[in-house]
Formats: C-alpha cells, structure tokens, sequence
C-alpha cells in the first residue's frame, strides 16, 4: 500500500539498524517487479522515479504507475521523485501523489540550498509530503575527480535546522553509476560524525551500485537509513539477456535478474 510515512519508516530503520532500498524504476515493469518483491518478501520499499529518467516516462506516468501499483501490493510502499532538480518539477510531484520528494540543490552554495530546499519543505508540509535533501555533493562515474564534495557534521546539522528537510543525503566516497576502478573507500569516520552530529535525522546514501557489500552493509549497521540503488539492476538484466532472440525472454530474464538483485539488497541492507 502506499504509505506516507517516509520519515517515521526510516526512522524505524535507524533505531534498527537496517537500511530501506530506494529503487530507480524507469518503467512500468521494474516498478512492478519491486513492489512484487516487496511484498512477495514483506519488506518495505522506497519506490523511486529520477527526473533524470523524465525522457524514458513521464511524471505523470509515473505518479499513475506508482500509486497504481502501490495499491495493489501488501507491503508498505513510499512513491519518492528522485533528484528533483528545480522547485516547479517538486510540487508538480507531490501534487500528482508522490509521497516523498528529493529536491537536489546540492551544486548550489550552502544559502542557495537552504532556500531552494526550504522551498519545497514549506509546500511539502501542507501536502504531508516528505523531503529529502543533499548536503555535500555526490558526483557520478569514476571513483576519483567525480565532483564530489564530502559532507561536513557541523555543516550537516546547520543545514537540517534550517531548511527542515526531513532527511538527508550525505557525501561519504560513493559516486552514481558504475566504478570504473573497482569498490570504493567509503569514510565510516565522515558517516559517524554526521550520524552524531544528526541523531533524529534519517541519513541517505545514493550511488548505491558497485559500492560492495561490506561497504553498504556496515553503512546500513552505521548510521544509514535509505540506499538508493539503479546501476545495478538495468546492469544485471542486460547481462541477463545477452544472447537472447526473443523479446518475451528478453523481457522475462530481464525482470527476473531486476528481482535478484534486489533480494539481494535486502540481505545486505538487513531490512526488517
Ligand atoms: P547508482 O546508479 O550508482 O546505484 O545510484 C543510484 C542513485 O543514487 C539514485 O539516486
């Protein structure tokens, strides 16, 4: 079912030690196999769609995706927007039933982030909406010279007083998409000083795909609530499909692997 409590659930997931998965669908058949696994294993799930996917589905597709499959599934599901870049494409959102929104004003200086993201607190709270923000920046691709920009603790909880955001996406050494030279030195150091610095605020850690296992499962034990995971599953179903003729296979293999891989998240992450 689809559940407006994004906070209270991540909050849950701290105090427990575990992480949620957010997944990146892009279509219709990855938002089902999520929800499916979900409730199939009776887990929570942070359903998420990137407004950098927009040229793959619409918002609005999205949103009817979303809430639709939401509803048809037994496990308490989250409908999130994904690195909403601009304050307009946010409340579009929200308006359209997402639950929980990630507004990313991370590139902007640390007064330009408190003012967009506060923007979007303001008319998430009138919609009972969630928000998530970015503190730091996460950049893409390679594991050095990527653009990021490492979280700072003291910075962190400046920035949660005074935009409101009710979580937070922290900086700790991941990157979007795929490693090119192999598992990440994440700093557990970083992580448990903001984690201190933050002790009601659930932390989120994007750029989940090639992080490691051991990685991601000490981040979910230390301090993180939510894992955001994309790469991974469109990687592992291409790899799944390699040598396949027909497009019914293709589209079968394709969702079984999606499926795997996020079993195995939720092992990894100990989600409850
Ligand atoms: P990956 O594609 O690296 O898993 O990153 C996903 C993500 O952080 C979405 O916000």
């Amino acid at each position: 079912m689809l559940v407006t409590n994004a906070k209270e659930l991540l909050q849950k997931a701290m105090a427990g030690k575990y992480a949620i998965p957010s997944c990146n669908f892009i279509d219709l058949d990855s938002a089902r196999v999520f929800c499916k696994t979900a409730a199939d294993l009776k887990l929570p799930l942070i359903l998420a769609f990137a407004e950098v996917h927009k040229n793959m589905i619409s918002l609005e597709e999205a949103a009817l995706i979303g809430k639709y499959l939401a509803g048809q599934y037994d496990a308490p599901i989250i409908l999130h927007l994904d690195h909403g870049t601009e304050v307009e494409y946010c409340l579009r959102a929200m308006e359209l039933g997402f639950t929980s929104v990630m507004i990313d004003a991370s590139m902007k200086d640390f007064d330009g982030n408190v003012a967009t993201t506060k923007e979007v607190v303001d008319a998430a709270r009138k919609l009972g909406v969630q928000v998530e923000a970015e503190i730091g920046h996460v950049g893409s691709n390679v594991l050095e010279g990527d653009g990021s920009l490492y979280t700072e603790p003291e910075e962190a909880a400046r920035f949660v007083a005074a935009s409101g955001c009710d979580s937070l996406a922290v900086s700790i050494g991941t990157s979007h998409g795929v490693y090119k030279t192999g598992t990440p030195k994440l700093s557990f150091d970083a992580l448990h000083g903001i984690a201190a610095a933050l002790p009601e605020t659930p932390l989120v850690l994007h750029g989940g795909s090639g992080t490691g296992d051991e990685n991601l499962s000490r981040c979910a034990k230390e301090g993180i609530a939510k894992i955001n995971v994309c790469t991974d599953f469109y990687v592992a179903a291409m790899e799944a499909v390699k040598g396949l003729d027909d497009f019914f296979d293709v589209k079968a293999d394709s969702n079984a692997a999606i499926r795997k891989v996020q079993e195995h998240y939720y092992r990894v992450f100990g989600t409850k």
